[in-house]
């Protein structure tokens, strides 16, 4: 959730770890702070609770002397965003430095062992405590020396981290550790960068090495790299990666907000997920992650699909079409929901975890949990090499490129993607979908991208107009049949989240068993009814709905009539088969959360209380 970057060369360490860390913004945004040495072998830090600007507004004393330092973006878990709990923490003799990204579970025995022997604590984090643990196992043994130490305090602790941890009589080096947490080292000439992924330094090195768990590593311009299990010490040789990433791909290009500049490049984003696996003119998908274990798959007793958020979602309309395709029974589950009731799993079951990050905690949790029960667990992540993509034993990935908004937006429809070439690939082996109608699947979905090209050229003025006559509303509901109920669940998830309004997603013949009580001329509908897909019924809703007098946003196909008649909004989509239809109405609404939230003033891109990767429980 937290932001980490770190810096030892010969460049200003400022400017590296100020900008690296607006690039890391998107994890976490309630506090920030910095730590660098003075040039007097002294650490300083400087931290304030709010955004990375703040920061800026109050530090700078050190721009342009420190060569070595390290700077942290906050999403409070232990003690409130302040000041005081910002992080840089320094050890009680103020020699060490610790930045850290996620929980220390046990800090409260340790706090109070410490406590005994004569520590003291300024803040309310679990950090502070591992940061004196480290000076406590330095003090304990004069020969102990600074890696050491902080190898035997990591060894006391459990949780999840990503730290690194800086030692003014250790010039030019930094500690790094990881368990459960990301953590990216660049590698440079005669220069390394940390940090909680490779943005911050891509345009410095193309090499990088991403820590394994459960590796700590010494980082000094002398030694280079050296890498060593937590628990034993033993020497890992380390894995140098070519970054792929651009700097190109990490800004805004443009664009007012990273949603936006997101919800643009769906076209590009969903035909890079489907490059090299959709093949029209040979009528193959080719997914090697399926096919290798085809038969796993189709003996499966079930696919649990696990997941979070939006994620879920994608989940939900997985399960619709790996039914209709497949013919395989599917459950979706909230991965939090999943781990903690002992579900029944057994290794006739396949386990679809899908996550953006790759390195959401309860995705995480639930995926052990099915691995020990001896499923095979298959990935569908965005972000390569993820935690979730390490552990699965097969997977796909989205390849839709660094979604920074914290909304997810064309991740979501690239895992629509994925789970729609899964779904047509396990048909067609297991012959629950005919050849012809697999032809025509395959042809329409290549031609997916081309009409979201059409959709946000014809709808993007529309809904950015539509989106102020709602400026104001307090709730609103979405609805949708079929394929467009999960969808309709993900619109309202985008408002929410974003722009604060109360909304909630509804299977639009639900509506009469509760939510209809809501309806009056204040309560705004959004209601999906491509002609595809229960029409008429939602028709018969349609009417309900104004028979109440609320008022209606309806997304449509073009040359729609009986809904658009009754509906005060009209946005109108192109047609495509069923199972494609959230993916072209998605978009909509994804603007349409977006403008109301411009509209509203609300910081679209981190938006309160929430962050990008969810890395605690
Ligand atoms: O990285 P993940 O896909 O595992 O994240 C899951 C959710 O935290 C995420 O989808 C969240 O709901 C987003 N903010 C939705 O826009």
């Amino acid at each position: 959730m937290c932001g980490i970057v770190g810096y030892t060369g010969f460049q200003d360490a400022y400017d590296i770890v100020i900008n690296g860390l607006k690039r890391l913004e998107y994890r976490g945004y309630d506090s920030a702070g910095i730590v660098l040495e003075n040039g007097n072998k002294k650490l300083e830090v400087e931290k304030t609770k709010g955004k990375v600007d703040d920061l800026v507004n109050i530090s700078g004393k050190l721009k342009g002397v420190a060569k070595i330092g390290m700077g942290h973006t906050r999403w409070a878990t232990h003690g409130v965003p302040s000041d005081r709990n910002s992080h840089p923490h320094l050890s009680n003799n103020g020699k060490i430095a610790i930045i850290h990204n996620g929980i220390i579970e046990n800090y409260d025995t340790i706090k109070t062992m410490l406590t005994e022997k004569g520590f003291t604590f300024k803040s309310e984090t679990d950090t502070e405590v591992l940061v004196n643990l480290v000076q406590y196992f330095m003090d304990l043994n004069s020969e102990t020396d600074f890696p050491t130490a902080v190898r035997y305090a990591l060894n006391e602790v459990y949780g999840a981290y990503a730290i690194t941890v800086m030692h003014e009589d250790f010039p030019g080096v930094l500690v790094v550790g990881r368990l459960g947490s990301p953590l990216a080292i660049g590698i440079g000439d005669k220069e390394y960068f940390i940090a909680s992924d490779a943005s911050p330094f891509v345009e410095f090195t193309k090499e990088a090495i991403y820590l394994e768990e459960g590796h700590m590593a010494t980082i000094s311009l002398e030694n280079g790299v050296d890498i060593r299990t937590i628990n034993d010490n033993s020497k890992i040789e380390p894995e140098i990666q070519k970054l792929k990433l651009s700097l190109e791909q990490i800004e805004k290009g443009g664009y007012e907000h990273f949603m936006l500049k997101e919800i643009f490049e769906q076209p590009k984003s969903i035909h890079d997920t489907m490059r090299g696996r959709l093949l029209v003119d040979e009528g193959v998908i080719k997914m090697a992650g399926i096919w290798d274990h085809v038969e796993k798959f189709k003996n499966a007793n079930r696919i649990i699909i696990i997941a979070c958020g939006t994620s879920w979602h994608a989940g939900l309309i997985g399960e619709y079409l790996i039914e209709e395709y497949a013919r395989i029974p599917v459950e979706v589950e909230y991965a939090s929901e999943f781990r903690y009731r002992n579900p029944i799993i057994t290794d006739k079951d396949v386990v679809i975890a899908i996550s953006q990050s790759g390195e959401t905690a309860d995705t995480m949790a639930a995926l052990k949990l099915a691995k020990e029960k001896g499923a095979f667990i298959y990935g569908i992540c965005n972000v390569v090499d993820s935690s979730i993509a390490r552990i699965t034993d097969a997977g796909s990935y989205t390849h839709a490129g660094p979604e920074i908004g914290v909304a997810s937006t064309k991740a979501f429809t690239a895992q629509l993607t994925i789970l729609t070439l899964i779904a047509f690939k396990l048909g067609k082996h297991n012959g629950t979908l005919d050849n012809t109608s697999f032809m025509s699947l395959i042809a329409e979905l290549d031609l997916i991208p081309k009409k979201i090209e059409e959709v946000l050229s014809t709808t993007h003025e529309l809904v950015k107009n539509i989106s102020k006559d709602f400026v104001k509303s307090t709730n609103f509901l979405y609805l949708g049949r079929g394929y467009n109920y999960p969808a309709a669940l993900e619109g309202a998830l985008k408002l929410k989240e974003i722009s604060y309004i109360h909304a909630e997603g509804y299977p639009a013949a639900e509506m009469k068993h509760g939510p209809i009580a809501l309806i009056d001329e204040n309560m705004p509908i959004v209601i999906i009814a491509p002609k595809k897909g229960h029409y008429d019924k939602i028709v018969s809703n349609v009417q309900e709905i104004k028979a109440r007098k609320g008022k209606l946003i309806a997304v449509v196909n073009k040359g729609d009539q009986q809904v658009s008649e009754m509906a005060d909004y009209v946005i109108e989509i192109p047609e495509t088969s069923e199972c494609f239809s959230p993916i072209l109405a998605s978009v909509p609404l994804q603007l349409l959360a977006y403008y109301i939230a411009v509209y509203r003033g609300a910081n679209v891109d981190q938006p309160r209380n929430l962050a990008k990767s969810v890395t605690v429980e």
